[in-house]
């Protein structure tokens, strides 16, 4: 696929290991966690990012899934302090482009980051112990169907449709609705601000499969207009 060469917008290159917080979770996703802990939850992909551990430690079910895990913490560590620099570099030249009222600047997100960072690092071993951190792949994950109640899928799909087809979009929400009644994806846009060029055609084809679809303004809104996550239902 053709990628867009553009300096007005972000550019990584690659998908990042690069994990955000339980509490921007609830602003990307529309979450009160504090009303899920009857609810198993599944963050898929999770990367290096507190939500597992943040919320494990809040009693809930909590299970994250991301193709490098298994691998060691210390070589997870040392790959999330890279794409970190990469990510804070990339978006300094674009800073434009971002709303800062939340984080206010490079070395408050960096904040954010390094802080997810150490709750990860902290939980990662014991939580490949319990199975609370798991490899899997989307668009195929390793685990029975209904097994959850709620999967959070932030940051892949739609974000990086450069490097994903349509069937690797359609695939992964059809899989996340085998094993999950709900879904919630964040966000909906493409890259460079885009709407995603198939969206209308997913839609269309999750209908056909009587999936429920919405797409809903949450107030996680740092990229400017990435403001949107899709929630689909069984
Ligand atoms: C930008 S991080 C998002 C992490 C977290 N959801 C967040 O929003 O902070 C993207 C993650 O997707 C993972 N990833 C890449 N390809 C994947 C795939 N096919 N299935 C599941 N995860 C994948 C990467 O390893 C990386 O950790």
């Amino acid at each position: 696929m053709e990628k867009e060469k553009d300096s007005n917008y972000l550019q990584l290159g690659r998908v990042v290991f690069y994990g955000r917080m339980l509490s921007e979770y609830e602003q990307m996703f529309n979450l009160n966690i504090s009303l899920y802990k009857q609810y198993k939850i599944l963050d898929c992909p999770a990367g290096p990012s507190s939500f597992v551990a943040e919320a494990s430690r809040l009693g809930i079910n909590v299970v994250g899934c991301d193709p490098l895990f298994g691998r060691p913490v210390k070589e997870l560590v040392n790959r999330a302090r890279e794409d970190l620099e990469l990510v804070l570099d990339r978006i300094s030249a674009v800073s434009q482009l971002y709303n800062w009222d939340f984080y206010k600047s490079t070395e408050g997100l960096r904040r954010y980051r390094e802080l997810a960072l150490q709750l990860f690092e902290s939980d990662y071993c014991a939580g490949l112990l319990e199975k609370r951190y798991l490899k899997g792949e989307l668009p195929k994950l390793p685990f029975q169907d209904d097994s959850f109640s709620l999967v959070l899928s932030g940051n892949l799909l739609f974000y990086y449709s450069d490097e994903f087809d349509y069937l690797f979009h359609r695939d992964s929400i059809l899989e996340m609705l085998r094993i999950s009644k709900e879904a919630r994806i964040y966000p909906t846009q493409g890259p460079y601000n885009r709407p995603w060029k198939y969206f209308d055609k997913l839609l269309y084809d999750l209908k056909k499969e009587s999936i429920k679809a919405q797409v809903i303004t949450v107030t996680h809104d740092f990229q400017r207009g990435v403001n949107k996550m899709l929630l689909v239902t069984r």
